[in-house]
């Protein structure tokens, strides 16, 4: 089973996104276990503060280094961790293949980032991993940190009723997914491709990954280049 436990300040800010639609089934099917762990429980001042001012000045707040080495501890004498991975936008950029490997993985440890960020020595000397979600900021790692959990959850075996289904989507083979359709065939005119009600699963399989191909060559034709060029127009 998969273990994820999150480090945060705003734990509930991450309630919903577990609590809803495939996340939901997985930990009520034993699938991943999700733990919340409050940054605050940890602190080590009688004012319970995890940030403090910037050494060299400056304006915004750093994450201290002792409470969150102590929580990091506190969960590493409980079991082996495969990764503690710091959610920031310096990090390497999420794509599927990462999250098929973290997939696989049995204890992880997720830490979000608030403030100007945390103390350059946790990041030396604790982090194994920084995964970014974009090239963009965001106020704090909480909301990447689901959006990273959420690509991790759906892919292990048993997560999605149909356990192909997470195999099929959109940059398992780094292809998009193609268009899908449902009843009615006909809304005012705007008709649903014939070879779709045609029953013939060969013809459509054909069809669907050709769709794939020619739109995402229309659309993201980066995917389709080897991947250190992927990201060449973005990074500069
Ligand atoms: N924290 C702030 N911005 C982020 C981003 N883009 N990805 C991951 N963590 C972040």
């Amino acid at each position: 089973m998969l273990r994820i436990d999150i480090i945060t300040v705003l734990p509930e800010l991450l309630e919903s996104p577990f609590n809803h639609s495939i996340v939901k089934r997985a930990r009520q099917k034993g699938l991943v276990e999700i733990n919340l762990i409050h940054l605050r429980d940890f602190a080590t001042n009688k004012h319970r503060s995890v940030d403090d001012y910037a050494y060299g000045g400056g304006a915004g707040m750093v994450m201290m280094i002792e409470p969150i080495a102590a929580c990091i501890n506190h969960l590493k004498s409980e079991r082996p961790y495969d990764e503690v991975i710091y959610m920031s936008p310096d990090g390497e950029l999420l794509d599927q293949p990462l999250s098929n490997r973290l997939s696989l993985q049995q204890n992880l440890i997720v830490l979000c980032g608030h403030y100007k960020g945390i103390d350059e020595r946790i990041r030396e000397h604790l982090i194994t991993k920084e995964i970014s979600i974009g090239n963009y900021v965001l106020s704090g790692g909480e909301l990447a940190a689901a959006v990273l959990c959420d690509s991790i959850i759906r892919l292990i075996p048993g997560a999605i009723s149909d356990e192909t289904s997470a195999l099929s989507d959109s940059f398992q083979d780094n292809l998009v997914a193609p268009p899908v359709y449902t009843r009615p065939a006909d809304f005012n005119g705007w008709k649903v491709p014939d070879i779709l009600l045609s029953g013939n699963e060969k013809l459509i399989t054909e069809w669907l990954h050709n769709q794939s191909i020619k739109r995402t060559q229309e659309r993201r034709p980066n995917l389709l280049k080897p991947k250190d060029t992927e990201n060449s127009n973005i990074q500069g």
